[in-house]
């Protein structure tokens, strides 16, 4: 009888707490295993000595240069660059936008976002693994938020500039930009690949690849 119970309560501990036993979330793109070396975490080690500058940071500053192709800019608050946020799951960013300023289809493999619209007035949207786009133009104080992994944007749609800060729960969000993924590769995916995918000729592929090459 108490050996059942025993099984019963190692039963029910087993389907309680599966997610405990879960890998943890990767936090950074990848992390090639050397088999020489001791365990270590997944993500950085931490410093021994510590003081208060290490939990603040100024590196969101505002205006930002948008004299760019896309009219964009964003400076990052992210464990690269504020390393006080390392293992906390939160980093934040500063995107500013010049007049039609757009921030390309991207999305983020290790975070959900939100975002809030400090100026201006911007036309946000992201879609679903089904295609369907949700979107809306929001102006300043208006939130928005992305579910993580999903494919977004964002337009200045104001006459002036905009800015946005958004949050992520994540230190190191990481980002694919698909123009740049796709089209500025290093080495290149071979045009086969792409005149394929995107049904159209090496022309047009090589015109894309001319614009985002690094
Ligand atoms: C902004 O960036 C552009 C392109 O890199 C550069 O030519 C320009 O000098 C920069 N402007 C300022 C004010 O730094
Ligand atoms: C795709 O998802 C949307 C939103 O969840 C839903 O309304 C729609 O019916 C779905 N479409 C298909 C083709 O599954």
């Amino acid at each position: 009888m108490a050996s059942l119970f025993t099984s019963f309560l190692l039963m029910l501990c087993l389907f309680v707490v599966p997610s405990l036993s879960s890998d943890p979330d990767p936090l950074q793109d990848f992390c090639i295993g050397d088999l020489r070396a001791s365990p270590s975490i997944n993500g950085f080690p931490c410093k021994s000595s510590v003081s208060a500058s290490d939990f603040f940071f100024s590196g969101l500053g505002s205006p930002l240069n948008t004299s760019n192709p896309n009219g964009v800019a964003i400076s990052p608050a992210n464990v690269l660059t504020f390393p006080g946020l390392n293992t906390l799951g939160l980093s934040m960013n500063n995107v500013e936008f010049a007049p039609g300023g757009v921030n390309p289809p991207h999305s983020h493999p290790r975070a959900s976002e939100a975002g809030v619209v400090i100026e201006g007035s911007v036309f946000v949207g992201f879609l679903t693994t089904n295609n369907t786009l949700f979107s809306k133009v929001i102006n300043a104080g208006e939130m928005f938020v992305v579910p993580r992994g999903l494919v977004h944007f964002q337009s200045n749609v104001g006459k002036g500039k905009a800015r946005l800060i958004t949050a992520f729960n994540s230190q190191l969000p990481g980002a694919v930009v698909l123009p740049s993924t796709l089209f500025g590769s290093v080495p290149e995916i071979p045009n086969a690949v792409l005149t394929k995918t995107f049904r159209t000729d090496d022309a047009t592929v090589n015109n894309l690849k001319s614009k985002f090459a690094v």
